[in-house]
């Protein structure tokens, strides 16, 4: 079978680790008998500097002609780089939301797994983390704040800006039945995270998530306010296994959820719409500081890809041979830089690629 992936490198690190990405994707096509054909798409920086626009329209079309997206990351040092001098919508997280939206991804899932070799690399406690923790933030991603009316004007000689948090039923139910697809397919528990204490928006999220958990008695639902839940992600993640959020919510919980396990080189994530067509990238940023020096981390990506095979292509074994090769170089004592430690052997971007790939033979 041949998959149309188009490929959108970006930025810093991006075209080092999405190459790794792809390279592993094509060992895994050579063993499965499937074909992956790429077609190089520009966002963020690279696309400014070629075109003027973070996301042209004839780059969206070509993703949505594809069967599947794989993102590196997009962007670059907010202090230094002349594309943070454009007006907000030409800058490249611009291109990040434009292809959110045109795409229809509204439901991003993004897993957070201790990874067991990886254990020391966890800010917690042990006692807290001791056998491990793995769930999942399924975060809303194209309404709320990101995509509410906002305006900046000045009244009577103030300066005042103005954002607006909108969510109608539907955008909620469409969100909320995937995050009980996805706990029936895990450990059948949701926790939908709001602010109904101070929030409307928050009281309608959890009175139409309630409703939707009627249709999956099979999965357990609780609420839980997002300030206490930020606390809970460090006091006992381990209670956690898929948590449901709106958009801005899951934004910063992801980020701690990430944290947390010590190991953001290592998390994938996969945005998704009502069709097959998925737009799956690392969770960590551009990393322009490292950008071109082999030192990234590519695992995030490449299990992106695992993520591309497993929700757009159904391929969840091929999937699986993907993590079980990652899982194998991290037994033999691999790392990259991020995720080193006295006694292993570190290898670059290039490198871990390689021996994921070897591993797949
Ligand atoms: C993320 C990022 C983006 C977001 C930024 C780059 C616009 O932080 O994917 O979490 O806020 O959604
Ligand atoms: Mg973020």
């Amino acid at each position: 079978m041949n998959y149309n992936v188009a490929v959108i490198p970006g930025d810093g690190i991006g075209p080092e680790i999405v190459t790794e990405a792809k390279k592993v994707l094509d060992a895994v096509g050579k063993k499965y008998g499937h074909n992956f054909s790429y077609t190089e798409v520009l966002m963020g920086g690279a696309s400014i500097d070629a075109t003027g626009v973070p996301l042209t329209e004839e780059a969206l079309l070509t993703c949505k002609k594809s069967d599947a997206v794989l993102l590196g990351a997009v962007g670059g040092n907010t202090n230094t780089s002349p594309w943070y001098k454009l007006p907000p919508n030409l800058r490249p997280e611009a291109g990040l939301l434009a292809i959110r939206k045109g795409l229809g991804l509204f439901a991003n899932i993004r897993p957070a797994v201790l990874f067991p070799q990886l254990a020391a690399a966890c800010p917690l406690r042990p006692d807290i983390t001791e056998g491990g923790f793995d769930f999942v933030v399924m975060r809303e991603l194209t309404g709320g704040l990101y995509f509410g009316e906002r305006h900046t004007e000045t009244v009577n000689g103030v300066r005042k800006a103005v954002d607006t948090l909108t969510y109608d039923e539907n955008e909620i139910r469409r969100i909320a039945k995937w995050g009980f697809e996805i706990a029936r397919k895990r450990n059948k528990r949701v926790c939908s995270v709001d602010k109904a204490n101070v929030l409307d928006s928050s009281r309608l999220w959890r009175a139409v998530v309630k409703e939707v958990a009627a249709e999956y008695p099979d999965v357990e639902l609780s609420d839980m306010l997002v300030d206490n839940c930020a606390m809970q992600l460090v006091r006992d993640p381990k209670q956690f296994d898929v948590i449901l959020t709106e958009n801005m919510f899951g934004d910063i919980l992801s980020d701690e959820a990430s944290m947390v396990t010590g190991s953001i080189g290592m998390l994938s994530s996969a945005s998704l719409g009502e069709g097959k067509l998925g737009l799956y990238e690392p969770s960590h940023g551009s990393a322009p500081d490292i950008a071109g020096q082999n030192k990234a981390n590519p695992i995030a990506t490449i299990l992106s890809a695992a993520m591309m095979l497993r929700y757009s292509f159904d391929l969840d074994e091929e999937a699986d041979a993907i993590e079980a090769a990652i899982h194998a170089v991290l037994n033999d004592g691999f790392r990259t830089g991020d995720i080193m430690s006295e006694g292993l052997t570190q290898v670059g971007t290039k490198e871990m690629g390689d021996l994921i790939v070897e591993r797949l033979a």
